[in-house]
């Protein structure tokens, strides 16, 4: 079932992503050679408790952290560890969850660790892209397929695989709500958007194949061929006009582009 926020309910996801946001970009202050997915994760939980909010991702489905921290071919759902050192050139994806008062918010970003090659530096910044693209049919009167049509049409242009395995999804009490948002497909299909929808865009972008595979700790996933993949991620809310982002708050189109 999709559900349509009302103002006050938007009022609470916004401080939700607004927080979400913060926290996001202190851990990406803190992204260099050296330091462990372990010590990201600690650093996250903290400030998300210290702001009077739960991680959502910890124990969710069993899962043992409140970040997803995914290096080079690992797709989504990376887990922190003590023994996961970054190093120089590779490139990172963090994905964090937060309830605030009772409301989700949800957000993903890649970038390099040190120095990285012009290779890794355009998936990153074309799986950027192409969220924003997919921006532009995330509105009233468009369906939800627009949404995977325009990502996928994006990244292919220029060379790149958009993971089918893997979907955005609505959000709001719950981290996972209706609908589905795959980034690939036809356009015109599924749900009609409307205004008070809220959904998290999430394209996985690699620089090989589409394929996908879970490793045996049961939860991360890499590209089945070894190729780099890139993440990014947005809650947003639909409108008439252009889409808020929940959990980028500030963010005007004009200033963008
Ligand atoms: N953030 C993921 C998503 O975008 C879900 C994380 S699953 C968890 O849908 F187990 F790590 F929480
Ligand atoms: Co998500």
């Amino acid at each position: 079932m999709i559900t349509i926020k009302n103002h006050a309910q938007i009022a609470k996801m916004r401080e939700a992503g607004a927080l979400l946001h913060e926290v996001l970009e202190q851990i990406k202050r803190k992204i260099e050679p050296g330091i462990t997915t372990k010590e990201l994760d600690r650093y996250a939980e903290k400030l998300i408790r210290s702001h009077g909010a739960v991680p959502s991702f910890l124990n969710y489905e069993g899962y043992p952290a409140s970040i997803c921290a995914s290096v080079d071919s690992q797709v989504v759902h990376g887990i922190p560890s003590s023994s996961t050192v970054l190093k120089e050139g590779q490139i990172i994806s963090i994905d964090s969850g937060l309830i605030l008062d009772g409301w989700q918010s949800d957000s993903a970003f890649t970038v390099g660790v040190g120095e990285i090659s012009e290779q890794a530096q355009r998936l990153i910044d074309v799986t950027e892209e192409s969220f924003f693209a997919a921006l532009e049919v995330a509105r009233e009167g468009y369906r939800v397929s627009d949404i995977g049509h325009a990502v996928q049409s994006y990244v292919e242009q220029r060379g790149f695989s958009t993971v089918r395995a893997l979907c955005g999804h609505g959000i709001g009490r719950e981290m996972h709500e209706d609908p589905s948002v795959p980034n690939y497909g036809q356009p015109g299909h599924g749900a009609r958007l409307r205004s008070g929808m809220t959904i998290c865009i999430e394209p996985m972008i690699t620089a090989g194949g589409y394929d996908v595979k879970t490793l045996g700790d049961g939860w991360t996933v890499v590209t089945s061929d070894g190729s780099l993949c890139s993440h990014y991620e947005h809650a947003i809310l639909i409108t008439d006009g252009e889409p808020e982002l929940l959990s980028l708050p500030g963010y005007h189109k004009e200033e963008k582009r």
